[in-house]
């Protein structure tokens, strides 16, 4: 813990007054519920040996509690005793239905809803489903590393086309990308939307532009919208905005775990306007038999979407007060490391290449020196080694404490 003086010479700056006390203040009970970011062992099969009071800021998984509505819920499930096979209800498709039209005003039809058991495995399905061992996939780099895995696991090739950057902010090089595509001729575009790491939401030009280049070249797109809810900067344009044709090229994956921290429940699903990639898609479904949910994910979807709009309000407003704190003190203490301007999620992106160190001894010092566990960015695909990446999804005080505790290191490298 630091001293009275370290915190007074590291002084935080006040929130804004609407925020000054907030439900997400307080942290759920991460050493009862077994996760993965807080588990001693798992840190330090990953960091090696660290503080024992280390806070842990890097697996993507929030230290708040889910909705009260979704626990309400689940508390009456269990009061049913029954755990039943169960199917997708129509409640389930009004929800994502609704959820999607009141978020992001687009408008869905129930046919082109599928449930599926989490947005990972689902991405190796889709692999299965479109690709021979052989072929390849185009994605924008750097990326979340699943996206790699999903095709390597299947034999299929990764085309990493790298962002560049433009005011310190990532854009698609769309003359790359299509030359790419000419040239290695993928199967599929997969495509982060907002884009993770770093949050950034793309413009429906961008989008357009880049659904144009696949439908020319016949690219299937499968576009990941699964950090599109929470908003820090700017507003989100989901792809089923898009016209019809770049639609009918297209399948969306999304689910409530990132939104509403529901990641345990392994529940998630796509919408496919397009009847032939549907169709294929769920036959490779229903030969692994994805079919029937698991009856919290079912009830977890239903219920966030449905009832959680003013908690994932309250959610974002507290995110955005956590970001422009992380900015400003960074800015002020930690002027070495560059903060790229994040548009969505609570996953920060710094680049660490001002510090004279590699990412990975970035991580490694403040693990060991500051207590503070960070993933480097390179166990995203290609292009994340000069960064680190700070997940901001916990409490003012912790993260406070976190910053502090990096001020104070970055003062004694001096
Ligand atoms: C881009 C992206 N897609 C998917 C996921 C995981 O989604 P799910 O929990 O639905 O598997 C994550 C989690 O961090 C992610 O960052």
């Amino acid at each position: 813990m630091l001293s009275c003086k370290d915190r007074e010479a590291l002084r935080l700056p006040t929130p804004s007054a609407d925020l000054q006390s907030s439900r997400f203040d307080e942290l759920a009970d991460r050493i009862s519920d077994k996760c993965r970011k807080w588990d001693m062992k798992v840190i330090e099969s990953r960091f090696g040996p660290v503080p024992a009071d280390s806070i842990p800021m890097w697996i993507a998984d929030m230290d708040f509690k889910s909705p009260p509505a979704v626990t309400r819920k689940f508390s009456e499930i269990i009061s049913w005793g029954t755990f039943s096979y169960t199917h997708c209800i129509d409640d389930f498709y009004e929800a994502v239905i609704n959820f999607q039209a009141r978020h992001h005003k687009v408008a869905v039809e129930r046919e082109w809803i599928t449930l599926s058991y989490g947005t990972v495995s689902t991405l190796h399905y889709t692999v299965q489903a479109f690709c021979q061992p052989g072929d390849s996939i185009i994605m924008n780099t750097p990326v979340y590393d699943p996206f790699a895995k999903a095709a390597e696991r299947q034999g299929v090739k990764v085309v990493a086309n790298p962002l560049a950057l433009n005011k310190g902010r990532y854009r698609i090089d769309l003359a790359k990308l299509e030359e790419q595509i000419i040239s290695h001729k993928p199967k599929i575009y997969f495509l982060c939307s907002p884009h993770n790491p770093s949050g950034r939401i793309w413009s429906q030009a961008e989008l357009e532009a880049v659904a144009d280049i696949c439908l020319r070249h016949q690219v299937l797109m499968m576009v990941d919208e699964v950090h599109a809810e929470h908003i820090i900067h700017g507003e989100f344009v989901s792809f089923l905005a898009l016209e019809e044709r770049y639609c009918n090229n297209m399948m969306l994956m999304s689910s409530p775990n990132k939104a509403f921290n529901l990641g345990g429940l392994k529940t998630s699903y796509s919408i496919i306007p397009n009847p032939q990639i549907r169709n294929r898609f769920r036959a490779r479904l229903e030969q692994n038999s994805i079919t029937s949910p698991n009856v919290f994910g079912l009830w977890g979807i239903i219920t966030a979407y449905n009832e959680c709009d003013a908690w994932l309000a309250e959610l974002n407003l507290y995110l955005r007060e956590n970001y422009a704190l992380l900015a400003r003190y960074f800015r002020e203490n930690l002027p070495d490391f560059q903060v790229m301007p994040m548009d969505a999620s609570y996953l920060v992106w710094v680049n660490t290449k001002g510090s004279g160190m590699s990412a990975s001894e970035v991580t490694r010092r403040w693990a060991v020196e500051a207590g503070v566990i960070i993933e480097d960015g390179s166990h995203y695909v290609s292009d994340g080694e000069e960064y680190v990446r700070i997940n901001i999804g916990t409490s003012r005080q912790l993260l406070g404490e976190a910053l502090q505790r990096l001020g104070r290191w970055a003062q004694q490298q001096v």
